[in-house]
């Protein structure tokens, strides 16, 4: 509808309307519609002449039928007929459930990413929803914390060019609106919510306003850039005051400085929590400060419905929220809901959804996120060898990741067994659970019946134990998958211990002992400390959580049938009192490897060295890759350097190119190193290409305290790094 039109319904709507334009609630409190006005209703405090089907929006309800007859009744049951908004948690796949984000990230194929994104987009929108709840684009150096799977990790780089993918792949080019088989982007969580003192989840954080803007704003800035058309606040605080009321974050800089008019939706709860986090007095003093700062949406909670009507008596107050009810209308019209409030619901879905491009294109993905962090080689397997399969995830199907279980269905995942059924003689193959997957954690409560069913029953310790080492004693190879299950990390999973349960580490030692070749297979969604198992293994090949086509994917992996390439995108620790470690750091007046002072008197442990097991980056392949600079020349825009990149080795591979910089001294340290750019390159044995690389100057630009940007003149030294090798060039700005 035209904006002038949309005004006009604007201007018919009543307060009681308005206001229930601004409420949005989990679609079960909704969509069950004959109990609306009963139980939870009260429980959450709404006021009880408030129409629900009247509300703005609800939130992860993914059954397609429910969404169609809830938009039915909306239209039915209100006076202006205005549709309602389907959000869902939709984190990394719909059905399609791909590698973790933090897996992806690693991949540096950005097309792929986008790619992925887009399916994402089209089973979203095939289901009825309009907007996903992601990305995730917490920049997090702290793998304590549980929902690094959810991120791209520690690196400002890595993390902005997965913020453009992801968006753009969610809303296609929607200058006109938003394109069929397309959904609203809402990035989160605005701001520094990755950053929570000591990784424990929803605690403070503090951070400089140079850390700020030159790292932790970052990513969100690029989905910005990007067009994204919502923002989710974070529960923290941040610098003293939480983002959800904070008004400089939210006004100064998300709207005014970053351009962004989109709708700001509050994370679940986080208007009424301003009251324990001690800010506001109560749940009015709440709803004013959070319509202040610019809060389109109250996730969650009766704070806006009960408070407004009274509040909007200040006219300053009904003010702010004619903007942010028109926010939401924008935004309506913009999905073009006034002209089909059906979108995506009024087409036969049947077949669009989990179809062979879809699959491929996730195993694509799994191939080139799993990260091959130790090959003494051990990998890839031999078709003449006898395989034992040790370890719940040869059989297990729960290989999601914990964001994955609103919208997808572990029965649809494919174990590791049925892959490498796929490659491997059934003969060579035996299988052993090994240990139980729930034995270390049992926070899954009245899950433990669901995943029993899914996962079998849990054996004696013993038994598995047992069974386990008889089939390595039988095999020439031993593949053990291993590490955490999916609730032991995600939204609520912060740890304080990052090494291995006991059992695992057993079991790891006895399999070593048996003298037989080890082959590691790592299941995690978080860095984990490996530092005391890593040497039993041969070969090591990280896997993260793969989703549903894992076992297809790692299956390729493990036998041959392609060769890993991804490369770290968060650093493994050695211990956890290295935490918060990461590629790039800021230097020290006294650097370990180069300072004058004695061996006591520099930025050290006494006890543990200061390099982590697998810094940022890692990532070996089964072919050798060199690479060298040809030419470089700084223009007015870019640092363009050309080089050439060579498969030495036997095999087809692809790998992931990285060029970091060290840049001139400035008005602020800056990271002594750090990666300013990325190439995913496919090369057939002893192939050569030569290649380009564009730095945009714009990305060498930082910023002070203050927040003004600067561009320090003088020698950058680029790094090109190519599967281990390095080569500089150094270039005057
Ligand atoms: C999470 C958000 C999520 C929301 C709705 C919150 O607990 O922090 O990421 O989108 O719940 O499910």
């Amino acid at each position: 509808m035209d904006t002038k039109e949309l005004r006009k319904l604007f201007e018919r709507l009543t307060i009681r309307e308005k206001i229930a334009q601004t409420i949005q609630l989990n679609g079960s409190l909704v969509v069950e519609n004959d109990v609306m006005n009963t139980g939870p209703m009260q429980e959450l405090g709404l006021p009880s002449d408030l129409n629900l089907y009247e509300i703005g929006s609800i939130y992860n309800v993914n059954d397609f039928e429910k969404l169609k007859r809830l938009q039915e009744q909306v239209l039915n049951k209100t006076p202006q007929q205005i549709p309602m908004l389907f959000m869902s948690d939709v984190i990394y796949g719909f059905r399609t459930i791909f590698p973790i984000p933090l897996a992806q990230a690693g991949s540096y194929d950005f097309d792929l990413i986008r790619k992925a994104a887009e399916i994402t987009a089209k089973e979203s929108y095939l289901n009825g929803l309009h907007i996903i709840f992601s990305p995730v684009l917490d920049l997090v150096r702290d793998p304590r914390w549980g929902r690094v799977m959810e991120s791209p990790g520690e690196d400002v780089y890595t993390a902005k060019q997965f913020a453009k993918s992801v968006v753009t792949g969610y809303q296609g080019d929607c200058s006109k609106g938003v394109p069929e088989n397309h959904v609203a982007a809402c990035i989160k969580h605005f701001a520094g919510y990755g950053a929570p003192e000591a990784g424990r989840e929803y605690n403070t954080v503090d951070l400089s306003n140079q850390r700020l803007f030159n790292e932790y704003l970052q990513p969100y800035q690029a989905a910005l850039e990007a067009q994204t058309m919502l923002v989710m606040t974070a529960f923290n605080v941040l610098n003293g005051v939480p983002a959800t009321g904070n008004k400089w974050l939210n006004r100064a800089i998300l709207r005014e400085r970053f351009g962004f008019d989109g709708v700001l939706v509050s994370d679940y709860a986080a208007v009424k929590e301003l009251v324990p986090h001690g800010f506001a007095a109560d749940e009015k003093e709440a709803a004013q400060k959070a319509l202040e700062a610019g809060v389109d949406f109250d996730m969650m909670t009766s704070v806006y419905a009960k408070q407004l009507p009274e509040l909007v008596n200040d006219p300053k107050i009904a003010a702010l929220l004619d903007e942010a009810v028109w926010r939401i209308l924008e935004l309506k019209n913009h999905l073009g809901l006034f002209e089909n409030p059906y979108r995506g619901l009024d087409l036969p879905q049947t077949g669009e959804i989990l179809t062979e491009e879809a699959k491929a294109t996730a195993v694509k993905l799994v191939e080139k996120s799993s990260v091959l962090l130790k090959n003494n080689g051990a990998l890839p397997l031999q078709s003449e060898q006898k395989v034992a399969v040790i370890g719940p995830y040869g059989e297990s199907r729960l290989t999601l990741g914990f964001w994955a279980s609103v919208s997808g269905k572990p029965q649809d995942a494919i174990s590791l067994k049925e892959g490498l059924l796929n490659n491997v003689a059934a003969e060579k193959l035996t299988f052993a659970r090994g240990y139980n997957l729930f034995d270390s954690y049992d926070g899954f409560g009245p899950l433990k019946q669901g995943i029993e069913r899914l996962n079998g029953p849990i054996e004696p310790a013993e038994q598995l134990f047992e069974e386990a080492l008889t089939a390595a004693a039988a095999a020439d190879v031993v593949v053990l998958t291993f590490g955490e299950q999916f609730l032991e990390s995600g939204e609520g999973a912060s740890k304080a211990k990052l090494g291995l349960p006991e059992k695992q580490v057993r079991l790891i030692r006895a399999l070593k002992e048996t003298g037989k070749p080890l082959v590691g297979v790592l299941y995690t969604g978080r860095p984990l400390v490996l530092t005391e198992v890593e040497p039993l293994f041969d070969s090591l090949l990280l896997v993260w959580y793969p989703g549903i086509m894992g076992g297809i994917g790692v299956a390729n992996l493990l036998t041959g049938k392609s060769s890993p390439s991804a490369r770290l995108s968060m650093t493994f620790p050695r211990s956890e009192g290295q935490i918060p470690i990461y590629g790039a750091q800021l230097s020290t007046g006294r650097p370990l490897a180069s300072s004058s002072h004695s061996d006591r008197f520099v930025s050290k442990y006494i006890d543990e060295s200061n390099e982590p097991l697998f810094k940022f980056g890692t990532g070996l392949t089964y072919a050798e890759f060199e690479g060298r600079w040809l030419t470089g020349v700084v223009t007015e825009q870019a640092v363009e350097l050309d080089y050439r990149v060579k498969n030495q080795g036997a095999l087809t591979a692809d790998t992931a190119v990285h060029v970091y910089v060290k840049q001139a001294p400035a008005a602020i340290v800056r990271p002594v190193k750090r990666l300013v750019a990325s190439a995913a390159v496919t090369l057939e044995a002893q192939e050569e290409k030569q290649l380009k690389s564009q730095i945009p100057l714009a990305e060498l630009i930082f910023y002070d305290n203050e927040g003004n940007q600067h561009l320090a003149t003088g020698d950058y030294q680029f790094i090109l790094d190519i599967g281990g090798t390095e080569d500089f060039i150094t270039l005057s700005l």
